[in-house]
């Protein structure tokens, strides 16, 4: 879980940008260090190498705890670490993003079904909305829904996951109330 924490204290929002020379996206937009912002600041191509960086960083130590035959809650541990880690990265004052990458990541690896149907949902509604938190939100919420039917002994830490993501989208959803969310 420490070593999953520390590889999702990569954000990669902020490797991209320092390495293209643009503005830091914790200082403009939504001020989340995460695909949706870079891809409002900075356009697709930057975007979705952010959401590369964040998918694929916790890879290598899930692979490692597999490989050394960790049950389902202890693949899971590892897991959370990571979105702990991208979420409060203890090198940025623990202010991190909002983990919907880096659980993208995370569920690839220990339950591909459901990430890619996460990941379908979210590109349709993100494209019919042109609302990334609500894309977001709702991926979430059906996390564990598909989880129970794709892969059951994951449920209860995807519901984990679902949590911690929904309660880093405490500011989206009160702007959402609003009605002032920044659209894509
Ligand atoms: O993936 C993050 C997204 O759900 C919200 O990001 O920048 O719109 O607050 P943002």
């Amino acid at each position: 879980m420490a070593i999953g924490y520390l590889s999702g204290t990569w954000l990669g929002a902020l490797t991209v940008c320092r390495l293209a020379g643009v503005g830091d996206p914790r200082l403009a937009g939504s001020c989340n260090p995460g695909f949706s912002n870079v891809l409002r600041l900075h356009g697709y191509r930057l975007a979705m190498a952010t959401l590369a960086v964040d998918a694929v960083k916790g890879m290598p130590v899930l692979w490692l705890a597999m490989w050394l035959g960790l049950p389902p809650w202890g693949l899971g541990m590892v897991g959370l670490g990571v979105l702990l880690g991208h979420a409060y990265p203890a090198w940025y004052r623990f202010r991190g993003g909002k983990a919907v990458a880096s659980a993208f990541g995370v569920m690839l690896v220990l339950t591909p079904w459901v990430a890619l149907c996460c990941a379908a949902l979210w590109t349709l509604l993100a494209w019919r909305m042109r609302t990334a938190a609500l894309a977001s939100l709702a991926s979430a919420a059906m996390a564990p829904l598909a989880s129970l039917w794709l892969a059951p002994e994951f449920v209860g830490v995807v519901i984990v996951f679902t949590l911690l993501v929904l309660g880093r989208h405490a500011l989206n959803i009160r702007r959402l109330g609003r009605g002032d969310e920044p659209g894509l």
